[in-house]
This record gives C-alpha cells, structure tokens and sequence, in this order.
C-alpha cells in the first residue's frame, strides 16, 4: 500500500514509524514532513491545509490511505474532499471536526447531550461577556471559539484580568474570527488527563490513557504551550475510571453524533479532568494528540493500518481489542528557548543517533536535514521517547538520551511524570532554568 501522512510535527513521525512497522506499506509519503521524517518516508512540501493539492497529489500518486495529522485541514474539509474523489483518508469529516473547530458547538453539544463538562456560558457581545464577569466566581476559563493554535484559552484569576482579556478578544479582535463568540466556563481542579479512541461512529476503542503537560515550565507553570512531555499509561486511571469514562463520555458523545447525524470517523481525543465529581470534558480535539502520540503508539503493539483500514471501511467492530505492550512510555519534549514566545532557528543539532535501542526514539518535530546534518526549525524540536516496564525507568531512558543530544538553547522540562509520583499537587518542584 501507498500512503500519504498530512503534517509535519513529532506526532506525524510517530504515525510514520508506527505506519512503517507495517508488513501491508510499501511507501510513505509525508506533506511537508520534516527533517526525521524524511529519513523514513518521502517528504514533499505541500502545506497542510492546501487540501485540493493533496487530493491532486494523492490522485497522481495511487494513494491508498491518507491519515491526516493535524486539525486545521480536517476543520477545513479534507475528508470530505477526499470522500468526493473516492480517495480512502483517515479522520473525520468537517461537520464532525467542529468537536474542535468551534467550542460553542462542543458545549452545546456535551449540554444537550449530558456530557459532564463544566458549567458555562457563550457570548456574542462585548458588553454581556464584560457584565458576566462582575458576579462570577474566580478563577474562570474564558475560551475562543474557534481555533487558535492553543493559545485561545485563558485562565483568569479576577475582575480585571477579565476585562482586558474580553478586550482583547472582542474589541482589538486579537484572535480574529475566531474571537468573534466566547465561552467562559468554571474552572476545575483535578488531574488532567488525555483519552484517544478509534472509532468508526459504532464501535469505540479506546487507547491508552496518557497525560499531558501542556504548561512551559516545570510544576506545571508558566505560559500554555501545545505540550511538554507526556507520559503512558497514566496511573490515575484505574479500570473502573476507565468504565466510566466509555459509559459517560465516549458512548454518549459518538450516539449524540450519531443522533446529529453525523458519523464520526477516526481518532477522538477527549481532554478530561478528572474531579472530585468524577471526569468532566475540559475539551474534544478531533485528531492524535501531540505529544501523547509519541508516548502512546511506542506502545502499541496491534498493525495501525489494520485499525485504520477497519475504520475507513466502517468494520472497526472486527477487531476485538488492541494489543499492548506492558510497560510505561515516556516522552520529553526538547524545545527551542523562549518558546511558546519568541525562539531562534537554524541551530545544527549534535547527539542524533540513527537507531535507539530496546524501542527508544527521539522523534523529531522542528528539524530539518540539509546535508546529512540536522537543523532546528521550530519551537517544539524533538520528542524523546523511553520505554521501560516501570514509569521510572521509562523517564530514565528519555532522560539519558535528552542529556546526549545537543543544539544553541535547549530546553525541557525536568519534571515530566511528576503528578504520577506526587499526587495530588507538586509542592517544592524544581524551577525552570
Ligand atoms: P482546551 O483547549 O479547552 O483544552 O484548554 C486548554 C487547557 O486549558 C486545558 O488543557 C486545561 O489545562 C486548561 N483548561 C481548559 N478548560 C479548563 C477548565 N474549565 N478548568 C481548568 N482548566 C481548564
Ligand atoms: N497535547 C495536546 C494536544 O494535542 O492538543
């Protein structure tokens, strides 16, 4: 089989090396991919979202499968152009995507369908969203509607913060369109959690759980960034979580499609707090997530293709279970310094080994290759994957290979895993360098 993978992020290498552990693939395409990627699979620099040239591409090209990274050309419609043309594309369709595209439709979706979410309220004007904010309860969570490359939720800890974040939005209209309505919900104090399943709008597996660490410094601190590190599986998640979560959040959320007429197709990715009041949905993306990816798929053991196939063919329900490997997987994120803010590029980058061992992997996310020599080209560099039977070990191995490796501003979280030893609240934690 053929295949084109849609990105070029540490998720999509993970996908790829995942992809190509495939006995089925022959070839891997990857638009516009990136420096690691282009060890395994053959890059070609189309953007993301320009979906028309890659239907064109994967017409040309005989494509069997596309598998789409990440979220803008699904909220664009790149299934549903695919469908048209008759090409096979894993992911789903636009009306679907809106999970993600739109945080008024995902509220009011989880409302009507009895999701557990927290509670919340949408506006459409400058004037109620200021009113709201004088007789609220802080901290709130003030949110954009629609995509913002992570940056459109906004904790605010009093009156004044949330007037001139609401400013911001809804008068300098600093996130554009997607500033144009804003939810503003509770905030809620727990255990963040990342839940993937696959899913064909019937049948539902779910992956792993994992958790995430979407903050810039170490005691989960400091700005939002698209995530730091993330660890698998996540020992807060007991069978029993698991039931319930599939009971109350899953099942409900794909019959609620199912019953708006809208078949869901591909991964779902519900980010859940877990509570004191049991896990509520803080937000559904409508892809793999990233990092989770990189510490997810290391340990699974089933054919992905299989899965994917099962899925695009509607029959995910002839795959009775996913098989795992036993253990942990962890994975650092090596970022550029400075970011999610201002970072520097360009920078060669030393201590890249080609083959890791006992199923380690430095995935790479910001890179390029030029000459056989590796480049930083962007604020999330590399992810660096362990596997061990226990956590720890898992955290050593990516740690041992992080140390190895060496670029102008390095930087990484030292804590990752750190709510799996110290729960509930890191208190004393390290501060970032
Ligand atoms: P979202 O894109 O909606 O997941 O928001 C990004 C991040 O903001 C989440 O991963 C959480 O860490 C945080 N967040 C979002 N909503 C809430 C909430 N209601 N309470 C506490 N934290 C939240
Ligand atoms: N790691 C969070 C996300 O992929 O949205």
């Amino acid at each position: 089989m053929k295949l084109l993978v849609i990105g070029s992020g540490g998720r999509e290498h993970a996908l790829v090396w995942k992809l190509k552990q495939s006995k089925k693939v022959e070839k891997i395409f990857c638009t516009p991919g990136n420096g690691g990627i282009s060890q395994l699979a053959k890059c070609i620099n189309i953007k993301a979202d320009n979906i028309k040239t890659l239907a064109d591409f994967a017409v040309r090209n005989k494509i069997n499968l596309t598998v789409v990274g990440p979220e803008q050309p699904l909220a664009l419609g790149i299934v549903d152009e695919f469908q048209k043309r008759k090409l096979k594309i894993f992911g789903p369709e636009k009306k679907a995507a809106q999970l993600e595209s739109s945080k008024v439709f995902a509220k009011q979706f989880m409302q009507k369908y009895h999701i557990p979410t927290a509670p919340f309220k949408v506006f459409t004007t400058y004037a109620e969203a200021i009113g709201f904010c004088k007789s609220v309860e802080y901290p709130i969570v003030i949110k954009v509607d629609g995509l913002a490359a992570g940056k459109g939720v906004i904790v605010v800890e009093n009156q004044d913060e949330a007037n001139a974040i609401i400013e911001a939005i809804m008068m300098k209209q600093s996130f554009g369109k997607a500033g144009e309505q804003v939810v503003i919900e509770s905030f809620l104090k727990g255990q963040e959690i990342s839940i993937m399943t696959i899913t064909d709008g019937k049948t539902i597996l779910p992956l792993l759980p994992s958790q995430d660490h979407k903050q810039a410094f170490e005691g989960d601190r400091g700005p939002n960034t698209g995530g730091m590190g993330a660890y698998c599986p996540t020992t807060f998640v007991t069978d029993e979580t698991m039931e319930h979560i599939n009971d109350f959040i899953l099942k409900p959320t794909i019959n609620g499609l199912r019953n708006e007429n809208i078949t869901y197709r591909g991964i779902l990715y519900c980010g859940l707090m877990l509570t004191d009041n049991g896990p509520k949905v803080l937000e559904y993306n409508c892809r793999f997530g990233d990092p989770e990816t990189q510490a997810v798929l290391p340990l699974l053991k089933s054919d992905l293709i299989e899965i994917m196939l099962a899925v695009t063919d509607k029959k995910l329900s002839s795959i009775a279970k996913l098989d795992w490997r036993k253990g942990f997987a962890a994975c650092v994120v090596m970022t550029s310094r400075g970011y999610p803010n201002k970072y520097s590029t360009g920078h060669p980058i030393s201590g890249l080994k080609k083959n890791w061992s006992n199923g380690n992997f430095v995935f790479h996310a910001g890179t390029r290759k030029e000459n056989n020599n590796f480049f930083t080209s962007g604020g999330r560099v590399l992810g660096v994957t362990g596997i061990n039977n226990n956590l720890k070990g898992a955290l050593n191995s990516a740690y041992s290979m992080v140390k190895k490796i060496k670029y102008e501003g390095v930087t990484y979280r030292r804590d990752i895993g750190f709510r799996a030893f110290q729960p509930p609240h890191p208190e004393g934690v390290i501060k970032n360098e």
